[in-house]
């Protein structure tokens, strides 16, 4: 194979985690290098091949040569699932659950998503860039290139296009892909209570039309559950996301068992998230419509729930799992993704590997972004990050250290520690 094409960057001396294995492994190439051209991946493989493609440092056909001194690359990491914009923070509410209220029995009396709700009505434009802007810093410099952010606080018109809008702002703000989720139908707000059908008729009718017309999402979420919608309601926002075909991802089998993620897969949706009371049927229904389930690890843990998600039967399955943080200020506030890796093994047994596919190739699939992120392959995008690490499970096994040295989007180094 001869050089088509000149090579911006090379990195040699590096370990490969290519995550082109699902979760089986990590896709490993020991003693390997990397070539950027164009933003993308333009060869990698092991570095006793690169012989034929490189005559050494003087080759002026690479413009920069990286030494990663034995470093390992991954992917840039994804955050499928996040709700990163939002006004104000729910700490009292953290209070009051630590007397003794549960997060169901808070929503009911008004708290909950309706009081985020509020805040974020209140909160201007550059009021909410900048809180996000702080929370998405913290992924960004953890090694995230790509977050999906969803609406779902707004919960009217006006309110859920601005969310959408400061979502799709903070990609001026920092180097990370954004992908955005609208979230219309998250909760009842007040002046709708015991009048479910009416909102609805207004975020299908009204809020997805503009948010189709305006290009402000990507996809399309339902929180399916006794305190958010009946399946029967989630269904009428599924029938209008076909419409518009934007694909659907649906908050499911969180607290109990509707049967969210078996309409879902009927919708040929991209992902069902949480599914701590997912059973076997839907499991079996996600499978054959090749649906991906998000693991959100960070609400499982602060809910203090104790139904674990069905791992063994996904595994069976062989349905892929993803992991996101679900950062938000009711269930998730924990913007570290590190800690997700960590929290995936340690609470729901995933093995590092299976958690690295979850935010990495897996989180991409969730995403809808299989063919472009989320490996270290030929043609994808050069989302990488380096890291200063002796073996990939070393990114689940410890948090709170922070071993990123390089992060790379679309071929632009964006962060460089050199502490690290
Ligand atoms: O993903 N489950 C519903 N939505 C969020 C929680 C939102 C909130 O409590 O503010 C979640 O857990
Ligand atoms: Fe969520």
């Amino acid at each position: 194979m001869t050089l088509s094409k000149d090579w911006q960057t090379l990195y040699i001396n590096v370990n490969l985690a290519t995550m082109t294995d699902g979760a089986n492994s990590y896709g490993e190439i020991i003693n390997g290098a990397l070539a950027i051209s164009d933003g993308k991946i333009a060869w990698l493989g092991k570095q006793s091949d690169l012989s034929a493609h490189f005559s050494g440092k003087n080759d002026s056909r690479v413009v920069d040569i990286i030494d990663g001194k034995g470093q390992w690359i991954t992917p840039g990491l994804i955050d499928c699932h996040t709700h990163l914009v939002y006004g104000g923070n729910r700490a009292n509410e953290f209070e009051m659950r630590l007397q003794g209220k549960s997060y169901q029995e808070i929503a009911n009396a008004g708290g909950g998503i309706v009081s985020t709700v509020s805040a974020t009505r209140k909160a201007s434009e550059e009021e909410l860039i900048a809180s996000a802007l702080l929370r998405l810093t913290a992924l960004h410099h953890q090694g995230v290139t790509t977050v999906e952010i969803k609406s779902g606080y707004g919960l009217d018109t006006e309110n859920e296009i601005k969310m959408l809008k400061v979502a799709g702002f903070l990609a001026n703000e920092l180097p990370v892909t954004i992908k955005r989720t609208f979230l219309g139908a998250h909760a009842l707000p007040t002046e709708y209570k015991d009048n479910a059908d009416a909102y609805l008729d207004i975020v299908c009718d009204e809020m997805l039309p503009r948010v189709v017309s305006e290009k402000l999402a990507d996809a399309v979420d339902v929180f399916c559950e006794g305190i958010g919608f009946s399946l029967e309601q989630t269904k009428r926002v599924f029938d209008a996301a076909k419409i518009y075909n934007l694909p659907i991802k649906v908050h499911a089998e969180q607290l109990s068992n509707l049967g969210a993620s078996e309409l879902a897969a009927n919708y040929d949706a991209l992902s069902s998230d949480h599914i701590e009371f997912l059973d076997e049927s839907g499991i079996k229904a996600m499978k054959k419509s090749g649906m991906t389930a998000v693991l959100l690890p960070g609400a499982f843990y602060f809910l203090r729930e104790t139904q674990l998600p069905p791992i063994e039967l996904l595994r069976k399955y062989q349905v892929p799992m993803a992991v996101a943080t679900d950062a938000n200020p009711g269930t998730s506030p924990i913007h570290n993704i590190h800690l997700m890796l960590n929290m995936a093994c340690t609470l729901f047994r995933l093995t590092p590997s299976e958690a690295l596919a979850g935010i990495t190739c897996y989180g991409a699939k969730a995403l809808g972004l299989s063919e472009s992120k989320g490996q270290l392959a030929v043609g994808y995008d050069a989302d990488i990050a380096l890291w200063n690490i002796e073996q990939p499970a070393e990114l689940c096994y410890q948090f709170g250290v922070n071993p990123l040295s390089r992060l790379i989007q679309n071929g632009q180094q964006v962060l460089m520690n050199e502490s690290a």
